[in-house]
Parts: structure tokens; sequence; C-alpha cells
């Protein structure tokens, strides 16, 4: 299930694509992404993605640049990983371009989703993403937080079974939808299950990620700081010196390491504006991770602060 990719061959990849084009083989990251399968397929993905609610609100005032920075960085260390959401269609139309421009093109997975109720608006706001977004297939569809599941999973099916998207799945990002979530993946066994988790939020750990790796459910990860959330409670901290022993340069990669070590894990979304921050989450995925008594020993430690 685990995997890695070595420098030559991500720069054997993306030389056959235009990204190379505009990344130089010199700021391709020394070390890239490992990867993890896809269960229902076997297909790869790097286990660090992008998560695009913040960047994309942040386009208004900023414009493209940040989130093209952004992802020039995660392309760097082999990642494609990005998640979307339906954004106002004015905002949308603009990232749409960034996902659209040659050196992005083909070199990225786009997870998108919908979020309505009603089975024409649902099917109206999938086109929409899809013609703003310029990608058919899409990569993954998503039923954001369960919203009006059972209407829009049977146009989520249809629509794979169209071969208009190639995966088809659900998120949730608070543990009051678990339950239904539990109930569904034992029903659907979706292709993707999105969930949040993080070292200070760890309940899918007790049931929702053992029946995924069960069931052959890929896991994408969102919420791995909780919005936020977390840097406030670990504040200007140091690092405790044991976090040496899994190679955690930051409390960013604290809190991923503590997710990537769980084997369930397909993906981590971490959400972020900032091509360094975009660097130091990716470097998240380098090195050791925490077995299962460090990760106690780490639930500990942010549990005190
Ligand atoms: N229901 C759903 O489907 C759902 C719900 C929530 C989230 N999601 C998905 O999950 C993604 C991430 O979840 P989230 O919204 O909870 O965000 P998150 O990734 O937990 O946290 C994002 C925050 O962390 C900061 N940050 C990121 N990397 C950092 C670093 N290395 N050092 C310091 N600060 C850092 C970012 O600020 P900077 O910009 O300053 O880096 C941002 O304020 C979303 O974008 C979305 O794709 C889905």
């Amino acid at each position: 299930m685990f995997s890695t990719v070595t420098r030559r061959e991500l720069l054997g990849a993306l030389s056959s694509l235009s990204v190379l084009g505009t990344l130089s083989a010199a700021t391709i990251a020394s070390e890239v992404l490992p990867q993890r399968a896809i269960p229902s397929s076997g297909e790869k993905l790097p286990i660090v993605g992008l998560g695009t609610t913040k960047p994309v609100r942040f386009i208004r005032e900023a414009g493209t640049g940040p989130i093209e920075s952004v992802i020039h960085k995660l392309i760097s260390y082999g990642g494609c990983v990005i998640d979307t959401s339906p954004r106002p269609p004015e905002l949308d139309a603009r990232f749409g371009r960034v996902l659209q421009q040659p050196e992005f093109r083909d070199s990225l997975f786009v997870a998108a989703k919908v979020n309505t109720t009603g089975k024409e608006q649902g099917i109206a706001q999938i086109e929409q993403t899809q013609r703003l977004f310029g990608r058919d297939p899409l990569d993954l569809l998503q039923i954001s937080s369960l919203t009006d599941l059972e209407t829009q999973w049977l146009t989520l099916r249809a629509w794979k079974e169209a071969g208009k998207v190639r995966y088809i799945g659900v998120t949730v990002a608070h543990e009051r939808l678990y339950a239904t979530l539990e109930a569904f993946m034992k029903r659907e066994a979706p292709d993707f299950v999105q969930l949040n988790y993080s070292v200070m939020e760890y309940t899918a750990e007790d049931r929702l990620l053992p029946l995924a790796a069960d069931l052959g459910i890929a896991i994408l990860v969102n919420g791995p700081f909780m919005n936020g959330e977390f840097f406030t409670r670990v504040g200007g901290r140091d690092l405790p010196d044991w976090v040496a022993e899994f190679d955690c340069e930051s409390w960013a990669q604290y809190s991923l390491k503590y997710i990537l070590a769980h084997p369930a894990v397909t993906c981590v979304l971490t959400e972020t504006t900032k091509a360094h921050h975009m660097e130091d989450n990716a470097r998240a995925g380098l090195g050791r991770l925490p077995d299962r008594a460090t990760k106690q020993r780490m639930r500990d430690y942010t549990a005190g602060l």
C-alpha cells in the first residue's frame, strides 16, 4: 500500500508534462512525497494535498498569484491532490483559469463537491464546476457534509457510470455526522471518504478509519489544523525534543505526521495561502512517522496544552 517515488522518477514524469517548463529541475524538491493507493483502483496518490477554501477566497484580495505559488510548491514535492468546493461563480472562474494553466492542467488530481439540495440544483452545480474548472472527467466528486445524501448520491453514481467523473465519495467535517457516515460507508462503499482527523480530533480512529480499511475506501483528511485552531492552542511553544525521533520540524508537521501514521489515510489536505507553509506541510510526508506508542505520547502532550 505504501510506496515512494524517487526524485529521478518525478523528474521523468514531469518532463512529459508542460509543468517542467515553469518548474525548472532545480526547483524540484530533493525528496518527493511517498504515495498510497486508492483501494478501489490501485492508482496512487501523493500523501499530502491542498485544501482550497481559504486560498480561493483570498483570490479576491490578492489575485491568483498566491494560490499559483502554493500549487507550484505542492507540485515541486510531487504533490497533485487539490480539494475544492463550489464558490461564487466569478471566484471559481478565476480559480478555474489557474487550474487550466498548461503547467497545472495535466499534473493535478482535482476533487470537487456538490453542496446543494435537490436533484436539478445538484446537477446544475456539478455542471457549472466542471465547466469553470475545465475538467472532463472530474477526478473526484464528493457530496459535501452528506448534504441531501440520498438524492445527490444517485446523481454521483450516474455520473461515474457515464464516465464524467472518475471517483465518487462523501465528506464530513464534524463528529455529529459520523453515525450517518458509518451507515453510508457500510451500505455503499464509496471510492473516497473525506473526514476531519488530527492529533486533537481523533474520534475517527475508533470506528471510521478501521472501517475504511476493511471496506477498501480511500480516506482524505480535512481539518489537520482544525482550521488554524491547532496553532492557537500550541501557541508560541517550542517543540519537545523527542519529536526528532520521527523527523518532525514544526508544529504543523506534528499534527500531519500524527495523521499520516494511520495506515487507512490516503492523503491529508492542508489549507494554506502561503508557499512556505505548503513546503512545511509537504515535508511532513518525508522521513519517519510516529509509532503507536509515540502517537499516544503526542496526544497526551497536546491535550495538556
Ligand atoms: N465539509 C467539508 O467537506 C470540509 C470542511 C472543512 C474543510 N474541508 C477541506 O479541508 C481543507 C482543510 O481544512 P481546514 O479548513 O480545517 O483547514 P486546516 O488545514 O486545518 O487549517 C488551515 C489554517 O492553517 C494555517 N496553516 C496551514 N499550514 C500552516 C503551517 N505550515 N504553519 C502555520 N499555519 C498553517 C492556514 O493559514 P495560512 O494561510 O496562513 O497558511 C489556515 O489558516 C479545506 O480547505 C477543505 O478543502 C472540507
